[in-house]
């Protein structure tokens, strides 16, 4: 089951491996539907169509919930699949695995264990729910794994690495050839930062959404920002009256961009900037240097390896981090801590072995 952007790339590296030992049926719930957000990922990552649409689009927590529920149960009752497979820690794989729990179907979560102790995020929420029910916890690192055994949870679970990690190892080569990101943007490599942003806690706010510009402008001084605006910090941004300022601040506002598209600007970058999961373990296994936007990570190897920074809202920290991270290339990152592109290969071979002892 899926139903947002980064859901799209994590089921691209199970998708086809997991067809080789099972009947896969797609299920997207809808909540990202813009093309940019939705069906860009199944073209460039060559994926096949959902079977299933459940259509239910935006609202708030409850409604976006609520919607999946209604909408999946029945169609669960109707599949009666052997296992339902969730991903991440969206509305989308909270609802999946709450069907999954009182159909009841076997629930099989990919990227278990992620936890950044922080229950103010709805992601730790849907976390904790998702893992307490799921049967067969695919976890990311020996981090989530420790993570899962700490609450009780390890005999469930399974370290596969990770499977974005995958799809930004496997595309690299072809982002390079096919993507003419730089040349449409004017942008030199090496010569330009990549910033994204869509944290409620970071965007929803106007006075957290103020020092988040005042953040890029700071990193804007050193090199200029490149900004694919996730839709719900457009809408913010144009709320808070923020958006026109920001080219004058050497900061380039573009719509979000195609994975190709967005891997090119992190190979060529100086550093990123951002308060997505993705995008650090993408800047790690680029060696591209990471200034986090937040106070913690999930993915904490990315710091310890000293490619990561975590600075909050603050825009004094940009210099400082960028003078005493890495420059980009240099060192390489160590990608086994994530798998070295074999994840996606394990989660379809763990899920085969469950299955068949099951
Ligand atoms: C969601 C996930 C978040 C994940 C992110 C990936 C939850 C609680 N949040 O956040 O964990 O990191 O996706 O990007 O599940 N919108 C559009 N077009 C779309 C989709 C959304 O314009 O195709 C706008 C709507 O105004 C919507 C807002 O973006 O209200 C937020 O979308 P939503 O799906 O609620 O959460 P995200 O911020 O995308
Ligand atoms: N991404 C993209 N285009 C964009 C912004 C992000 O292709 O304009 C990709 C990015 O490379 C990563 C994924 O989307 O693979 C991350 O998704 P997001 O930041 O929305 O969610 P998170 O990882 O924080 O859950």
């Amino acid at each position: 089951m899926i139903g947002n952007r980064p859901q799209f790339i994590k089921a691209a590296a199970v998708s086809s491996h997991l067809r080789q030992c099972a009947d896969e049926t797609l299920v997207h719930t809808g909540q990202h539907y813009d093309h940019e957000l939705s069906d860009v990922f199944f073209e460039q990552l060559e994926m096949p169509a959902p079977d299933h649409e459940l259509g239910v689009g935006s609202g708030s927590h409850a409604e976006q919930t609520g919607a999946i529920l209604c909408r999946l149960e029945p169609l669960i009752d109707e599949l009666r699949p052997d296992a339902l497979l969730v991903y991440g820690d969206t509305n989308s794989t909270l609802g999946g695995a709450l069907v999954a729990a009182k159909a009841p179907v076997p629930l099989v979560h990919v990227e278990a264990g992620m936890r950044s102790g922080k229950l103010e995020m709805p992601e730790e929420i849907n976390r904790l729910v998702v893992d307490s029910l799921g049967n067969l916890l695919l976890c990311s690192t020996e981090t989530a794994l420790q993570n899962l055994r700490e609450e009780g949870r390890g005999a469930q679970a399974v370290v596969t690495g990770d499977v974005m990690a995958d799809v930004a190892l496997n595309l690299a080569a072809k982002a390079r050839r096919e993507s003419d990101v730089l040349e449409r943007l004017g942008l030199d490599p090496g010569a330009f930062m990549v910033a994204t942003a869509h944290r409620p806690g970071n965007v929803d706010q106007p006075e957290h959404l103020e020092l988040l510009v005042e953040l890029l402008a700071e990193a804007a001084r050193i090199a200029p920002v490149v900004f694919p605006v996730h839709p719900r910090t457009g809408i913010r941004l144009e709320q808070a009256g923020l958006r026109e300022g920001l080219a004058g601040r050497r900061i380039k506002v573009i719509e979000p961009v195609g994975y190709l598209d967005m891997t090119m600007l992190v190979l060529s970058a100086r550093a990123v900037i951002t308060d997505s999961g993705g995008l650090q373990k993408e800047a790690f296994l680029a060696s591209v240097p990471c200034l986090t936007m937040r106070h913690e990570t999930e993915w904490v190897e990315t710091v310890d390896q000293g490619w990561n920074r975590l600075i909050g809202l603050n825009p004094s920290a940009v210099p400082t981090a960028i003078r005493d991270l890495p420059e980009p290339g240099n060192p390489s990152p160590a990608a086994d801590i994530y798998g070295r592109g074999k994840a996606g290969e394990r989660v379809a071979a763990a899920i085969a072995e469950w299955l068949a002892a099951s």
